[in-house]
């Protein structure tokens, strides 16, 4: 069932229709977490399959072999997908890992009373922007993104596929939830050692050194690169075109410093501000 050309409209937000349906969009609202369950968070290219990486590594205690054997799409199926019921059920996989790209304001009342253990993951709106462009030249579920002035016309008013970043953002973050815990991409990036630390003690899997370490290995951006499971190279040419590009494409920050003008960056700023002003929230890209 290949639904290139379709696009589902759930609650005035886009989602591709090869991978949604309106039926397993409402599905995912009223989903039953497990206080047991893992749910990764993200708005797209943030570092969601990095994080889907890292806590497959860290809950198998840095043993590469079921990230090296799963496809990620198996063993952290994304909620609000119309396979996910299905991999769920067919999975020992324990616990369980789920990823979504749902907002706040969607997702939290399914979330209310459950003790499941949230990841959020968020990075720089610019290299968000940036990767999500190169993306959709290559993603021929996603329309063609036009010029790059477009493209970041069309974030900043949160309008492209899976809404807008600052409502994703502001309203994950601001959640007042005991049992979320923050990561950035960069923080990731600088530190992933550290990062690993942090999210295996959140998880309530502590890690020896030496396990931290194998998870660092496997985890990095050129491990990552080479693995089947994660590159998204499994996936068939008439879904992603991949002679227009690699989904592990540069794994950099800042990379947004090649593609913005000068303009482009004050636009994007101006608009952070005005849309994040109630935010109180100091995101570590600021600092850099
Ligand atoms: P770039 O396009 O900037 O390279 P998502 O999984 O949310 O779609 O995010 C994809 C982005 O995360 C891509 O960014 C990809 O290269 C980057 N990424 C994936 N694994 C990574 C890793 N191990 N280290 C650094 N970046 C990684």
């Amino acid at each position: 069932m290949a639904r290139l050309d379709v696009i589902e409209t759930f609650h005035g937000i886009l989602f591709p229709g090869h991978l949604h349906t309106q039926d397993s969009l409402q599905l995912a609202l009223k989903f039953e977490f497990q206080d047991t369950d893992i749910l990764i968070v993200s708005y797209p290219k943030s570092g969601t399959t990095w994080m889907q990486e890292i806590v497959t590594l860290i809950t198998n205690r840095g043993d590469p072999h079921v990230s090296q054997t799963v496809p990620n799409w198996a063993r952290a199926p994304w909620l609000e997908q119309h396979y996910c019921a299905a991999v769920l059920e067919a999975s020992s996989i324990k616990p369980r890992v789920i990823t979504t790209h749902l907002p706040y304001h969607l997702l939290g009342p399914a979330l209310q009373d459950s003790k499941a253990k949230i990841i959020y993951v968020s990075r720089n709106p610019k290299d968000v922007v940036v990767s999500f462009y190169h993306f959709h030249k290559m993603a021929n579920f996603l329309p063609d993104p036009g010029s790059f002035p477009e493209f970041l016309h069309q974030f900043l008013e949160g309008t492209l596929h899976f809404g807008s970043w600052f409502d994703h953002v502001k309203g994950w973050t601001t959640a007042t939830m005991n049992n979320l815990l923050h990561i950035t991409y960069e923080e990731m990036s600088m530190d992933l050692h550290g990062a690993i630390k942090r999210i295996s003690s959140f998880l309530q899997c502590p890690l020896e050194e030496g396990k931290v370490n194998d998870c660092v290995k496997h985890g990095s951006f050129n491990s990552m690169k080479d693995n089947k499971m994660v590159n998204y190279t499994l996936i068939a040419e008439e879904i992603m075109d991949h002679s227009k590009g690699s989904f592990m494409r540069q794994g950099t920050v800042g990379d947004w410093k090649n593609m913005f003008t000068e303009e482009q960056d004050q636009y994007l700023e101006s608009v952070f501000k005005s849309k994040m002003q109630d935010c109180t929230l100091e995101f570590v890209w600021e600092k850099q």
